[in-house]
């Protein structure tokens, strides 16, 4: 059971939500750095948000990432999933399958009885292999339901972090430090301006297809990304961000 409601989170939640001008925050108590519970808290709270949003018949785009493998073990079947099709948001990315979008939005479908697709796209395209790859019908039946998707869940990584755990060249290590990356989501590396400095070159959701009618769920925590939610959350369209103590309280104070 949730520990949410310790004194202070929802004062945290109401003061997160007016700085980064987000609709909804949820602030789980801890901090994911120090204790792997709290990850589990944050799996367990974008359940929640998504059962109370989706709707039968609904499409789900979701990324990939440690965060959102633990949402994926805290699903559990319900009415509300029924007819619903788990999509992953993006192609590989360069990291472990375990942590990948394709394993996490079929666990979740599995676990919820859902349906989902797979994206059969492998990483490190070259431009020319990534647009004929598109062309191909499986892949281009996923892209048309993602282009659906009524809710997308996703992380936000840290940009370092993310660049050390995926396959990325010493060139554009390099250049990302240069250019003063903070952040990292959807294959998107961006500083703490929320300029674009790099992006990955797989298929799959791009930023600029994020609507308004969707409902975006963004889930990061931990005191280390206090900079790559901020970075992110200012400059990019959320309906809910779930996060933690840690961060939250580190978003608050570097500011
Ligand atoms: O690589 C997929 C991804 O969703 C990234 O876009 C994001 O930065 C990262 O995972 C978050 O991973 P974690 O939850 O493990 O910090």
């Amino acid at each position: 059971q949730t520990v949410k409601y310790t004194f202070g989170l929802e004062e945290l939640e109401q003061r997160l939500a007016g700085y980064l001008s987000v609709p909804k925050v949820i602030v789980v108590a801890g901090d994911s750095d120090e204790l792997p519970v709290v990850k589990k808290e944050l799996g367990r709270a974008v359940v929640q948000q998504m059962k109370n949003r989706v709707r039968s018949g609904d499409v789900i785009a979701v990324a990939g990432g440690t965060t959102l493998a633990s949402a994926a073990e805290m699903m559990v079947p319900d009415p509300r999933w029924q007819n619903t099709i788990f999509v992953p948001a993006r192609g590989g990315l360069g990291e472990k399958v375990e942590i990948q979008a394709n394993t996490i939005s079929s666990a979740m479908a599995m676990k919820a009885q859902a349906s989902y697709r797979l994206l059969h796209v492998p990483d490190q395209l070259s431009e020319d292999t990534r647009r004929s790859l598109m062309q191909e019908p499986g892949v281009q039946e996923v892209l048309d339901l993602l282009s659906t998707a009524s809710i997308v869940v996703h992380g936000i990584g840290e940009a370092k972090t993310m660049a050390g755990r995926r396959t990325t060249s010493a060139s554009l290590r390099s250049r990302l430090e240069e250019e003063s990356a903070v952040a990292e989501s959807f294959g998107y590396y961006v500083n703490q301006d929320g300029q674009v400095v790099h992006r990955e070159n797989t298929v799959g959701l791009q930023w600029d297809e994020l609507r308004r009618d969707q409902t975006v769920i963004t889930v990061a925590g931990g005191s280390s990304k206090a900079k790559a939610i901020d970075a992110y959350m200012r400059y990019r369209p959320s309906s809910i961000l779930i996060t933690d103590e840690g961060a939250a309280k580190a978003i608050l104070e570097q500011n």
